[in-house]
């Protein structure tokens, strides 16, 4: 969480922070900051709230000039956000300046015995007791801003990427980074520093990202060193050329980048399997499953580990795995598993799901996966991210970035790309007969359409029914078999956008506690596609009816059944059984869209959450 910018070069470098900040604001939201170095000195300007409130402050102030700064967008650990704690923040001396992503975990013992060597301290941040340990150690050791930072980052316990400024010699940013992002933009004669690529996407498609454990030394008309922080051993800069363009990145005329993502899912769907499901040829092929086929195909078990709504992926992929191809699936939140000694063995296959790659909590889970000897497969959207390069194989989802904090395109993509994984391993273990795999090529080939149709068709009814219960207090979400995790996704999007309280629940467990909920006021959402368990639901449907719930179900085109029942229904096209998930989802995410903005919420920065969820 947290994001981070910075800029050393011949051009102004408020414009380029303030609007990295923008692009960047998806990693934390609840105050922002930014320093400029003016020639003679370096000011700064910060305050509590968005990066357009730090524009409205740092224009009063004229903290405007200066080619070469850096910005902040936070998300609180350490202090409430306020303009005390908001970054950067300086040492006592008034030297040194820095911006921080992270959490410097062992920041306590550090500052006691800073205040008991005089320094005095502003804030409540974990952060302005690393800068002032960076003084501390170069006023001792009497070295250079990078020799301080390398000496006192190995004095540190935790996670960062941080960059930071000495007044005295402001031609250079020192950068480092241990287990948060961050990225170097490689323009002519400028360097561009960013949580990631989107704050210089438009200056340079040359990006360096460095590895975890190392730091660079970022100087005006100087190739950029990059040392190991341990051993000070230089690492050679590996440049990449970035994908990403600038129009993925823009709202094209959608009021919210949510929206825009949600509508966007026929393409990337077909991104997500383009030049993978090659129907022609009546094959699967995925580079990252192939190479390793027989660790697929051999493994006793696969333990899926993720966290939110790459979580409920995962159980969508239990549900298929464990139907094509016969190998017992678990799906683990990534936070209890790194904390509870998990039994794997080596012929467990761990597959990884991340739409960020950077999630702290699933980075560490394959960390220990990988320690006892699991192969680990990831999914994962950002290209380049610590998660793809922490496993030992993968498969991108090819969503494009998602910017919105509720994950939709994010969901829909890692479907496809595991069912595209259970179609695979299917054919290899011979557990799925050929005519039903063909079968399952082409509906998956169809699925972009029917997900298109799916946003022309549903969009207005949801809109409708969202303006009957935006005033909800509460919500069920009820799905069973493939959209039991459906019903957990619809609650979760519902919850995080417009704050109001929602469960998603196996219909089939209401009448084990639930049901008790149920009254006239209660809106329960039923999946209830015309396939698997429908007589079941529809059961499950009559008895929320005779307890006078009202019913919002989602039905197969051309229901007449559940239609009879249920106060308001919502038609998708029809699929086969194991690809619902993919269309039953989109009403779902539409209604809480709508709901939210009805309710006036902050679409694409729901309150206290971020995107990129690099602490524990
Ligand atoms: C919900 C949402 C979160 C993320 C979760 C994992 O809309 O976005 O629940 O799914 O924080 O993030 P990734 O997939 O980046 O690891």
């Amino acid at each position: 969480m947290c994001g981070i910018v910075g800029y050393i070069g011949h051009r102004d470098a408020y414009p380029i922070i303030i609007k990295g900040l923008k692009r960047l604001e998806y990693r934390g939201y609840d105050s922002a900051g930014l320093v400029l170095y003016d020639g003679a000195d370096l000011k700064m300007s910060k305050t509590k709230g968005k990066v357009s409130d730090l524009e409205l402050k740092a224009e009063k102030e004229g903290t405007t000039i200066g080619k070469v700064g850096m910005g902040h967008t936070r998300w609180a650990t350490h202090g409430v956000p306020n303009d005390v704690n908001s970054h950067p923040h300086f040492s006592n001396s008034g030297k040194l300046v820095i911006i921080h992503n992270g959490i410097i975990e062992n920041y306590e013992p550090l500052k006691i015995e800073l205040i008991k060597r005089g320094y005095v301290f502003k804030s409540d941040t974990d952060t302005e007791v690393l800068i002032n340990l960076i003084e501390e150690v170069k006023k001792k050791e009497n070295c250079k801003l990078g020799k301080a930072v390398q000496i006192a980052l190995n004095q540190v316990v935790g996670a960062y990427a941080i960059a930071v400024i000495d007044v005295e010699k402001p031609d250079e940013i020192v950068v480092a980074r241990l287990g948060s992002p961050l990225a170097l933009g490689i323009g002519e004669n400028e360097y561009f520093i960013a949580s990631d690529a989107s704050p210089f996407i438009e200056y340079t498609s040359n990006a360096i990202y460095l590895e975890d454990e190392e730091m660079a030394i970022v100087r005006l008309n100087k190739p950029i060193k990059i040392r190991k922080i341990k051993d000070d051993s230089l690492v050679d800069p590996y440049i990449q050329e970035l994908q990403m363009n600038l129009e993925q990145i823009e709202k094209g005329g959608y009021d919210h980048f949510m929206l825009k993502e949600i509508y966007e899912q026929p393409s990337v769907i077909k991104d997500t399997y383009r030049g993978r499901l090659l129907v022609d040829q009546g094959i699967i092929r995925m580079a990252g499953v192939e190479d390793n086929l027989e660790k697929f195909t051999n493994a006793k078990r696969i333990v899926i580990i993720a966290c939110g709504t790459s979580w409920h992926a995962g159980l969508v992929a239990e549900y298929i795995i464990e139907e094509f191809a016969r190998i017992p699936v678990e799906v683990e939140y990534a936070s209890e598993f790194r904390y509870r000694n998990p039994i794997i063995n080596k012929d467990d296959v761990v597959i990884a799901i991340s739409q960020s790659g950077e999630t702290a909590d699933t980075l560490a889970a394959i960390k220990l996966a990988k320690e006892k000897g699991a192969f680990v497969f990831g999914v994962c959207n950002v290209v380049g991210s610590s998660i793809s390069r922490e496993t030992q194989a993968g498969a991108y989802t090819h969503a494009g970035p998602e910017i919105g904090v509720a994950s939709t395109k994010a969901f829909t993509t890692q479907i496809t790309v595991l069912t595209m994984l259970a179609l695979r391993l299917a054919k290899a273990k011979g557990t799925m007969p050929n005519s039903e795999y063909q079968r399952y090529l082409l509906e998956l080939e169809l699925i972009p359409k029917k997900v298109e149709e799916a946003l022309q068709t549903t969009n207005e009814a949801a809109k409708a029914i969202a303006a009957i219960y935006k005033d909800s207090p509460n919500c069920l979400y009820l799905g069973r078999g493939y959209n039991f995790p459906v019903a957990l996704e619809g609650a979760l999007k519902l919850k995080e956008i417009s704050y109001i309280h929602a469960e998603g629940y196996p219909a089939a467990e209401m009448k084990h506690g639930p049901i008790a909920l149920i009254d006239e006021s209660m809106p329960v959402i039923v999946i209830a596609p015309n396939k698997g368990h429908y007589d079941k639901v529809v059961s499950n449907i009559q008895e929320i009816k005779s307890r006078s719930g009202k019913i919002i179900a989602i039905v197969t085109k051309g229901d007449t059944q559940v239609k009879a029942l249920a106060d308001h229904v919502i038609e998708i096209p029809e699929t086969t059984e194991a690809l619902t998930p993919l269309l039953t989802t989109i009403p779902l995410q539409l209604l809480s869209y709508h709901i939210a903005v009805m309710r006036g919420c902050n679409v694409d920065q729901p309150r206290n959450l971020a995107k990129s969820v690099t602490v524990e």
